[in-house]
């Protein structure tokens, strides 16, 4: 079963980086290479720039399976959409249902929220994440590239899965 933690305090923070850390690494680096990967990671999933986004009014999740830390998400309220920033399953654990399980307290948190769509944006060649996203009913619904500084970009599509 899926434990799903909000992360607030720098224990929390440090947990996400090093998970952070690990995922990205593995999964990111044939498909943006490491220098942008070791770009992404210090700007945006070091436990202080994650504590400067939880202070701007982004919420960070650990997800526990088996008394275990093995991935984290956050997201927050962007134009009537609950904004999924990041969802990240270690490797070793892909396929059993974190995902899944994300998406459904995604859903109440969006219904809580009196917002009706769950909307993320996912690199145009992350093709085993896009697989697993259409799965949970995400569809897609156009592009965006995005300027992140130090030359790098992010070439995404935008998903979104309506939530009743
Ligand atoms: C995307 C991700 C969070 C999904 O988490 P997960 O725990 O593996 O998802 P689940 O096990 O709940 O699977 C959800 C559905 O997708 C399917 N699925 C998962 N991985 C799949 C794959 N590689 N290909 C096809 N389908 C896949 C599952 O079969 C399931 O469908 P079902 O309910 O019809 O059986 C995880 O794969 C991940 O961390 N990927 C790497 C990091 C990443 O790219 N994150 C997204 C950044 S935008």
């Amino acid at each position: 079963m899926t434990i799903i933690v909000p992360a607030k305090t720098q224990t929390d923070f440090k947990i996400i980086e090093h998970l952070a850390n690990r995922i990205w690494t593995e999964h990111y680096t044939p498909i943006i290479g490491k220098d942008q990967v070791s770009y992404m990671l210090q700007k945006f999933q070091s436990a202080a720039a994650i504590e400067d986004q939880v202070q701007n009014g982004m919420v960070y999740y650990l997800l526990i399976y088996e008394d275990k830390e093995v991935g984290y998400f956050s997201f927050s309220r962007q134009e009537g959409a609950l904004f999924l920033s990041k969802i990240y399953v270690l490797n070793s654990l892909r396929g059993r249902g974190i995902g899944s399980a994300t998406i459904s307290f995604l859903e109440k948190q969006a219904k809580k929220l009196d917002l009706h769509k769950i909307k993320l944006t996912v690199n145009r060649f992350n093709s085993s994440s896009i697989k697993a996203y259409e799965k949970m009913g995400f569809k897609n619904v156009g592009t965006t590239v995005q300027d992140i500084g130090g030359g790098f970009v992010m070439d995404d599509f935008i998903l979104e899965k309506p939530v009743k």
